[in-house]
């Protein structure tokens, strides 16, 4: 459900739950509320990404003003309208959140349908009662960002995908699949069990019998194995039915082949198949050994991994799936082979695009507690995270103020007995920030997680010899990409890897450490990206962490080269910095080398400048004395020469270039290319001092959806919108006429109904006329002009209807308001004509003065304003997210800025949509 959705910022509508009677709520949340005048958005969407940086907001969250402090900003609506069509009486509905930031209230046909306070959990709601099929559902969400849950930065609004879920009445749960394998001993070796499980529930009023099958699909798509089972369920009943399959000789799941097979799980019943649901899942043995650390498929495998948080330039929190496939494909570019989901449950894409393209899961949980909404929300996360063969341990938690008390060991201990109990083949870690301590949390967990305190390991391990452990979080090095002196008054950290906050250390420092002792584990890196906030060591105006190996955009810093050095084992060679030193002819310049050859040679303009042994898991340094020309790193392995690395002085900025990471797209799911725009001299070497301000341009069936260039002091937006306007014509000359009964089918509101002789009524007045228990129906003319018909969206609006109305137009009813409504607005799709159109609303007041009041108008909205895009390079480049529409075409993307030679992009985008859409 992630198109066509409305979006308003602000609370504008108070208290919009009735609490003494059900389904109608108020304000946003009323079925025909008019939101024309909201601006039209897609999803995912964070609004925090759209305002601008301001000094006085929380550093940590990124300087962006949500949050305590913002009230203005901090409640956002959203609105979707669907309609299902009337041959789907009798399916059941449940609409499902991904996740959105955070405290979410959402109503469904003016029903409350449910409350979910995480910014980071699944929620879902069975709206089966409350569908209209054969007409219009509207669902309406109210989103609260008023709190934090981290410290980092958290968006605001349904920065993931909505689902509506459609089934019979005898169907398999949501998350109700769960499929592992297991090997004899865990060796994987001869064939795999295959453990099937289906959760189902019969929704009828008679007892069914439901006949389970499932189909087990090989990488290539041929059938690998079957199985069936039977089971009675009782009228409005669950039950869990299993079954056992065998696969012979499996491809083996791992980062390097990522072989992934397909369970289709057919539930039938009365010979007819009643629900069918795919599960992607891979075949592999995953173990802890206190000696050999983490074993994947029986052999010792080392964690060579990154923690990340989940925003990226351009889009904020709300990324797009293919963004999750990029990020995915950079780390693994980079040799990384694992990846924790700090500090919180992932999006379930994020899991997808490890799984297939092979990266490993830390799936950490959002706080320690064994408090029900913690243990609720923790359950969800394992049913629904379960089946990712990616996901190879679970973390409870990241360093709480409580991991070393014996009430937060207790805590890990029910969080991790709950774990148990939902997944026997994983075990659980957290991410604890202690020393060479046991107390707390440590006693009890499968897995001794361990966060900094570089230096504390051995006499741990010493004195817990048969706990396995990992590096849970490691490094927290500090620098950005291009700079090599650190300034404060800019926010820039030196790229050489020297600088780590006092509780952290260097790349080289902690990796030395891991590297040697098989039984770490490995560990993660804190972090791959860059994220927005936290932006330690500075403040104001960096707006951005430093932490990443690369930036927010994903372009490298020097230090990706050093873990792809000794983590890939692919010939690399990289030197820094970059040879543009202006003015610093005869200086010494602190060069270094990062690669995995054995020695390597360096020459300035042909000079050798020496040849080196390069130290494991290290680096090599020279100062040389700056002259202007090409600095060239050769390296040789075995004597022979293996690969280079040249930096040279280039020419001042003279062109864009534009390069995308794919050449096509899917139409109308989504899909996204991330651009890569570089400034570039002459000779096509990309300046890296380059700042250039680029203008952007696109055309085809698409839209950028933001733009980044890694600078963590850059305040330019990330994204640009167009904001919605609309104009509201009065409506006057109002007649009215009693009526006894306000229900049923009154002729006073038709459209031709004669009110000539109707009293005159004033509904700019603040209460009245009518008494308690009277009615009266209301009525005007208003002239529409095919100008004003052709605007996409109108509604018709009122200050107050007081206590309860039904409002027609052109005799149809447009929506319906009970509890003396205020502020409302009713959507006229299609209803209005060229010409006079009529207005009849039928008030019945309960109590007290009543009637129709407080002004009464008709609103058009304006039609978008184009906006300008643009963002400068940092260093010599920027990054461009650009997203198919739903029309299949090709997007054509343009770069132009002063005193460059532009340049232009053509991504196709193709009708092949893999997801079902809703209209
Ligand atoms: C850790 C924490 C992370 C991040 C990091 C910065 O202690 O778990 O969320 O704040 O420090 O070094």
């Amino acid at each position: 459900m992630d198109f066509g959705w409305r979006f308003h910022l602000g609370d504008d509508w108070g208290a919009v739950d009735k609490l003494s009677k059900a389904g109608v709520n108020g304000g946003p949340a009323t079925p025909g509320f008019g939101d024309v005048s909201w601006r039209k958005i897609d999803l995912p969407h964070d609004w925090a990404l759209e305002l601008p940086f301001d000094a006085n907001a929380d550093a940590n969250h990124g300087f962006k003003p949500v949050g305590p402090g913002f009230a203005g900003n901090n409640v956002g609506w959203y609105r979707r309208a669907f309609s299902i069509p009337a041959s789907d009486q009798g399916c059941r509905f449940c609409i499902q959140f991904d996740g959105a930031f955070r405290d979410c209230r959402v109503y469904f046909n003016g029903w409350l349908i449910g409350h979910q306070e995480s910014g980071y959990s699944s929620f879902r709601y069975d709206v089966t009662d409350l569908v209209k099929c054969g007409g219009d559902n509207a669902l309406a969400v109210r989103v609260d960002a008023s709190q934090f849950e981290g410290w980092f930065y958290e968006g605001a609004g349904i920065y993931r995908h909505v689902w509506l879920l459609k089934t019979g009445p005898l169907f398999v749960e949501p998350d109700g699949v769960f499929v592992y394998s297991q090997f004899s001993n865990n060796v994987p070796e001869g064939p795999a069990t295959i453990n099937l499980e289906a959760r189902l529930q019969n929704a009828q009023t008679n007892a069914a019998t439901a006949t389970v099958a499932w189909e087990i699909l090989d990488p290539q798509g041929q059938t690998a194995a079957r199985a069936e089972q039977s089971q009675e369920l009782q009228p409005w009943s669950a039950g869990t039915v299993l079954q056992q399959a065998e696969v012979a000789a499996p491809a083996l799941w791992s980062p390097e082949s990522p072989h992934l097979y397909k369970l289709v799980t057919a539930v039938s019943s009365g010979g007819k198949v009643v629900d069918r649901t795919e599960t992607e899942f891979g075949i592999r043995t995953l173990a802890f050994d206190p000696d050999k650390g983490f074993l994947l498929n029986g052999h010792p495998y080392e964690v060579k991994g990154t923690c990340n948080h989940q925003d990226h330039a351009g889009v904020g929190a709300a990324l797009p799936d293919a963004l999750q496939y990029f990020r995915v494909r950079r780390l693994k570019e980079m040799g990384c082979n694992a990846i924790r989901t700090s500090h919180n449950a992932p999006t379930p894409e994020l899991l997808e695009a490890c799984d297939r393209l092979g990266l490993l899961v830390m799936d950490e949980n959002r706080l320690l507690g064994s408090d029900a909404p913690n243990m609720a929300r923790l359950e969800g996360q394992v049913r629904r995270d379960r089946n990712h063969p990616g996901v190879f341990i679970w973390s409870l938690f990241n360093e709480e103020d409580l991991q070393g008390t014996d009430s937060g060991a207790r805590c890990a201990a029910t969080m991790q007995r709950l774990v148990h109990s939902l997944d026997p083949t994983r075990l659980c870690t957290a991410a604890a920030s202690q020393g060479d301590e046991f107390q707390g949390v440590n006693s009890v967990l499968d897995v001794r997680g361990w966060n900094y305190h570089l230096g504390s390991e051995d006499s741990y391990h010493r004195k817990h010899p048969r706990q396995p452990e990992i590096g849970t979080e490691q490094a927290s090095t500090v620098g950005t990409r291009g700079i090599y002196a650190n300034d404060k008054e800019r926010g820039y950290v030196s790229a050489y890897d020297d600088n780590a906050p006092p509780w952290a250390t260097t790349a080289e420092a902690w990796w030395s450490v891991y590297a040697v002792r098989p039984w770490l584990s490995g560990g993660f890196v804190w972090t791959g990206f860059d994220y927005r906030g936290e932006p330690t060591p500075y403040a104001w105006p960096c707006v951005n962490s430093h932490f990443g190996i690369m930036d927010t955009c994903g372009f490298p810093k020097d230090n990706f080269y050093y873990y792809q050095a000794w983590w890939s084992d692919r010939p690399v060679l990289h030197l820094l910095p970059h040879w543009n030193w202006p003015g610093k002819d005869g200086q010494d310049i602190d060069v270094r080398c990062l690669g995995n050859c054995d020695e390597v040679e360096l020459f300035l303009n042909g000079q050798s400048l020496g040849r080196k042994p390069m130290p494991r898991n290290s680096h090599l340094q020279w100062s040389v004395k700056y002259a202007p020309g090409a600095l060239l790193a050769r390296g040789y392995s075995a004597g022979q020469p293996v690969t280079e690395d040249k930096v040279e002085t280039t020419g001042a900025p003279a062109a864009i270039r534009l390069a995308a990471d794919r050449a096509s797209l899917h139409a109308g799911a989504g899909d996204a290319a991330v651009l890569t725009v570089a400034v570039t001299d002459d000779r096509g070497r990309v300046v890296p001092l380059a700042g250039n301000l680029i203008d952007f341009d696109l055309s085809g069936p698409g839209r950028i959806l933001g733009v980044g260039n890694g600078d963590p002091s850059c305040h330019e937006p990330d994204t640009f919108i167009s904001p919605q306007t609309s104009r509201r014509l009065a409506l006057n000359d109002w007649r009215m006429k009693k009526v006894s009964n306000p229900y049923g089918q009154l002729p006073e509101v038709q459209e031709n109904f004669d009110d000539s002789q109707w009293d005159k009524a004033d509904v700019q007045s603040d209460t009245g006329p009518l008494a308690p228990n009277e009615s009266a129906v209301f009525r005007t003319h208003f002239d529409a002009t095919p100008e004003e018909l052709a605007a996409d969206g109108l509604a018709i609006n009122f200050g107050m209807i007081d206590d309860e109305g039904w409002v027609y137009v052109n005799g149809h009813l447009v929506g319906e308001s009970h509890n003396c409504g205020k502020g409302l607005s009713f959507n006229l799709r299609k209803i209005l004509h060229d010409g006079r159109n009529t207005v009849a609303v039928i008030v019945h007041n309960w109590g007290g003065p009543g009637g129709l009041n407080q002004g009464a108008a008709f609103e058009i909205p304006d039609p978008p304003v184009p906006v300008h895009w643009r963002r400068s390079v940092f260093n010599g480049l920027a990054q461009v997210i650009v997203q198919a529409g739903k029309d299949a075409g090709t997007l054509h993307l343009t770069a132009r800025a002063d005193g460059l030679a532009g340049a232009a992009i053509d991504i196709s985008s193709a009708d092949d949509s893999p997801q079902p859409l809703l209209p």
